[in-house]
């Protein structure tokens, strides 16, 4: 059985970040998308709230589930049994930030990322666009995954 997590901020989780999980599931059998929760950073949207709408989108999709993790995205992994870690690539200015990420990952833990593009038509949208909307009162419901 071949296991990721999926991990991030997801504040919020967007189309793009589902549809990442999606194409996934053609590589992986289980895959665990983790909200990871940074006690020095207050985040827009309530993390209860974020994980119970990412589980009602995977809810045709019993080989996705849902979790949120404090401490080292590399101890979650451990915890979860998962090999792999999954990350999406939107643009040349994401790769150094995932570059580095995958290989603190790998000499902590011992564990591969495996990075994919998102699709174009999604690489404009960013959890940090979709804040920004929502904080200037504009309707964001087209860019999160239901
Ligand atoms: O969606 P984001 O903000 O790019 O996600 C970043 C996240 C949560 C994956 C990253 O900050 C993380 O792994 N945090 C947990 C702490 C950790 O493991 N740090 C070492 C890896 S660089």
């Amino acid at each position: 059985m071949r296991t990721a997590i999926f991990p991030g901020s997801f504040d919020p989780f967007t189309i793009g970040h589902a549809d990442i999980v999606r194409r996934a599931l053609t590589l992986f059998d289980h895959i665990t998308i983790g909200i990871g929760i940074n006690a020095e950073k207050r985040p827009v949207f309530d993390v209860e709230e974020r994980l119970q709408s990412i589980a009602a989108a995977f809810g045709d999709e019993p080989r996705v589930s849902v979790k949120t993790y404090t401490g080292l995205t590399v101890d979650f992994a451990r915890e979860e049994q998962a090999e792999f870690i999954l990350r999406g690539v939107r643009c040349v200015a994401d790769f150094e930030y995932e570059r580095n990420m995958a290989e603190a990952n790998k000499q902590l833990g011992g564990i591969e990322t495996i990075l994919l593009y998102t699709r174009p038509e999604y690489a404009h949208i960013s959890s940090t666009l979709v804040r920004d909307l929502y904080q200037h009162g504009r309707d964001i419901s087209q860019y999160i995954a239901r």
